[in-house]
């Protein structure tokens, strides 16, 4: 009997791997890079899962969850800050760039949770912060003290002193993005330094070839240890205009009725960002990760970057073919273009931006919600929660889910008292702090209806965890019959297949530009997308809007809200869409194949 089993056993995996190997080449005619259509996700790790029940996430945390992000259809997981930090910027401020934070464990469970990652088949990404260290790193210790080698590892002046009050007057009127003046006073040094963000976070000056070289490093051990890539924080802040004497040029007032004198905003920022220095340092580090992956004989290395700039000059971020740059500089004109009220047109007009001015053979990429935005469903309607995954999982390129967004989270309320983010408390303003917090979008992610939902068992967690977690968690929306975890899902895995990952997109407005369609085609496999932005419900006559339309087509999948099952068939000419709902529309031969794969990996997932 045992030796029957064994054989039953050997004969089902010989027979899975060729049902794999089947479905594989069914999908994959083409062997691109996998973060060219890559399903990114953002970890904030404070918040995601916490293992030793101190009511802050962990990475043994992380770890335990990796099989859900595996199973959600993801592909690379981006952590926001791991390292050493006194949490001034709760992570952003970095006293040792090659150390772990005690409270997420040590370099020992990195390197479980990397082979973990590789086990199960996810790529890596970390958090690179260039612009700036914490004020207790080590290096700004010893420039503090002028010790020699580290002067000028920061970008210190001498201020002038006024005369009648005896303070030190700051170098320029430049101002923090977190307000007041950018320029601190040290004691210790009895010199000003420079800080873009909180006065614990100062600025390193990219002019020193010695702190461009100990950034390379930091790059280099973190990719010694097998990472995947690189998400860079604030890139466009990394230089400051200098006067040919050293000095620093004042910026002009912006007049921004919306931005008090202490406001970054309240100037135009055109020396503390976007300097033509920042380009070339990019470049500088795709080659070294071009460079090390080639040595090494590893897979290519992705680089991402964090900048909320016009399209025109993030596109230079991109490089070109003999001097390459960031793989994808992230791309926020959904973000920076719609509000609550933003119409079809609002949002095509925002898809269009990046993919108009985008050069050809780069990687487009959609970006909706992170850790420093209010949650998506805040901010655009909870009615659209499910519309804005398939837009984002739909279009061209690579997608970025920030943690919770699978699951329609909205903000969570934190009272004045429980607020911790310094951008929020800096407002020193009870009323109106909400509205900068970054917390609303930062609080403890919903697993089931347990204690803490499911995050913790401490008796507290560091930010409280959402009034609805009974209904909004894992558990619940993967109990239910459908749910926006399940489409969600859906979505990922209809996104493996060839349109979604090479196809051309054609993009359209219609009645009376309540709805924005597209198509997405690959040889002879099409997908149209047709999501509906106004109140009221549309029929949308599909064939009239691309070529080559059968007349019936499938939902693959769509809104919660839809009323429509998956796997309905319509007309065509006469598609039904109510307000606020997003379909998923295929023809029937491609819809048969999706079926197939995903019987075979269920039917793979129930015998192994
Ligand atoms: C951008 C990060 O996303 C944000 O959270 C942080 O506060 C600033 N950069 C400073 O590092
Ligand atoms: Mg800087």
């Amino acid at each position: 009997m045992p030796y029957f089993s064994t054989l039953y056993i050997t004969a089902m995996h010989q027979f899975i791997k060729i049902l794999l190997a089947v479905s594989a080449f069914c999908c994959a005619a083409h062997s691109y890079e996998w973060y060219e259509s890559g399903n990114f996700y953002q970890i904030y790790p404070r918040s995601f899962m916490d293992s030793d029940n101190d009511g802050i996430g962990d990475l043994q945390g992380i770890k335990s969850k990796l099989q859900y992000l595996k199973d959600l259809g993801i592909d690379g997981v981006w952590l926001s800050p791991i390292y050493k930090s006194p949490d001034a910027d709760f992570g952003y401020d970095i006293s040792d760039f090659r150390d772990i934070h005690s409270l997420f464990g040590n370099l020992g469970d990195f390197d479980q949770l990397i082979a973990e990652c590789n086990r199960i088949g996810l790529k890596l990404i970390l958090d690179f912060v260039p612009n700036h260290s914490s004020d207790e790193h080590e290096w700004f210790q010893k420039s503090e003290r002028n010790i020699s080698g580290y002067e000028d590892y920061y970008i210190w002046r001498t201020p002038q002193i006024d005369e009648v009050s005896n303070i030190p007057v700051p170098i320029n009127n430049w101002m923090s993005r977190f307000r007041y003046s950018a320029w601190k006073w040290s004691e210790i040094r009895q010199q000003m330094y420079y800080h873009m963000f909180v006065y614990q976070q100062p600025d390193l000056n990219y002019r020193n070839p010695k702190v461009v070289q100990e950034m390379k490093d930091v790059l280099k051990f973190w990719m010694d240890k097998g990472v995947d890539g690189f998400r860079v924080d604030a890139i466009r802040t990394l230089f400051e205009k200098m006067n040919p004497d050293g000095s620093f040029p004042g910026e002009p007032r912006s007049y921004d009725p919306n931005c008090d004198q202490y406001d970054h905003c309240s100037l135009i920022n055109i020396c503390t960002r976007d300097q033509p220095e920042t380009y070339d340092m990019v470049y500088q580090w795709r080659n070294l990760m071009d460079d090390f992956a080639t040595k090494n004989k590893v897979g290519s290395k992705v680089l991402m970057l964090e900048s909320y700039a016009d399209v025109d000059l993030n596109m230079i971020y991109y490089g070109n073919a003999t001097t390459p740059g960031a793989h994808f500089p992230f791309n926020f004109e959904l973000i920076k273009n719609t509000n609550i009220n933003s119409t079809a047109e609002d949002f095509k007009s925002a898809v269009d931006l990046w993919l108009d001015n985008m050069p050809a053979g780069h990687i487009a990429n959609w970006v909706l919600g992170n850790h420093d935005q209010h949650r998506i469903a805040s901010r655009l309607g909870v009615e659209r929660g499910d519309l804005l995954n398939i837009l984002i999982q739909t279009l061209p390129g690579a997608a970025i889910t920030y943690q919770g967004e699978e699951l329609v989270m909205t903000n969570v309320h934190l009272s004045w008292n429980d607020t911790v983010d310094p951008k929020a408390c800096n407002t020193n303003d009870p009323v109106n702090y909400e509205k900068l917090s970054r917390d609303p979008a930062r609080t403890p992610f919903p697993w089931d209806d347990s204690k803490n939902a499911g995050f913790s068992k401490a008796d507290s967690t560091w930010l409280p965890v959402g009034d609805d977690y009974k209904t909004v968690n894992v558990k619940a929306q993967e109990a239910a019959a459908n749910s926006h975890l399940k489409i969600f899902k859906k979505l990922t895995t209809i996104r493996k297949e060839s349109m979604f990952r090479f196809g051309n997109y054609t993009g359209i407005l219609s009645n009376n530009d309540n709805v924005y369609s597209y198509k997405r085609q690959h040889e002879n496999e099409f997908a149209v997308v047709v999501l509906n932005f106004g109140k009221s419900q549309e029929v949308v006559d599909v064939s009239s809007l691309f070529t080559s339309i059968p007349s019936k087509l499938k939902v693959y999948t769509s809104s919660l809200e839809s009323a429509i099952a998956d796997g309905e068939i319509v007309d065509a000419s006469k598609v039904t869409v109510k307000g606020n709902i997003g379909l998923v529309l295929l023809n029937s031969s491609t819809m048969a194949k999706v079926n197939l794969i995903l019987l075979i990996f269920s039917i793979s997932f129930l015998i192994l």
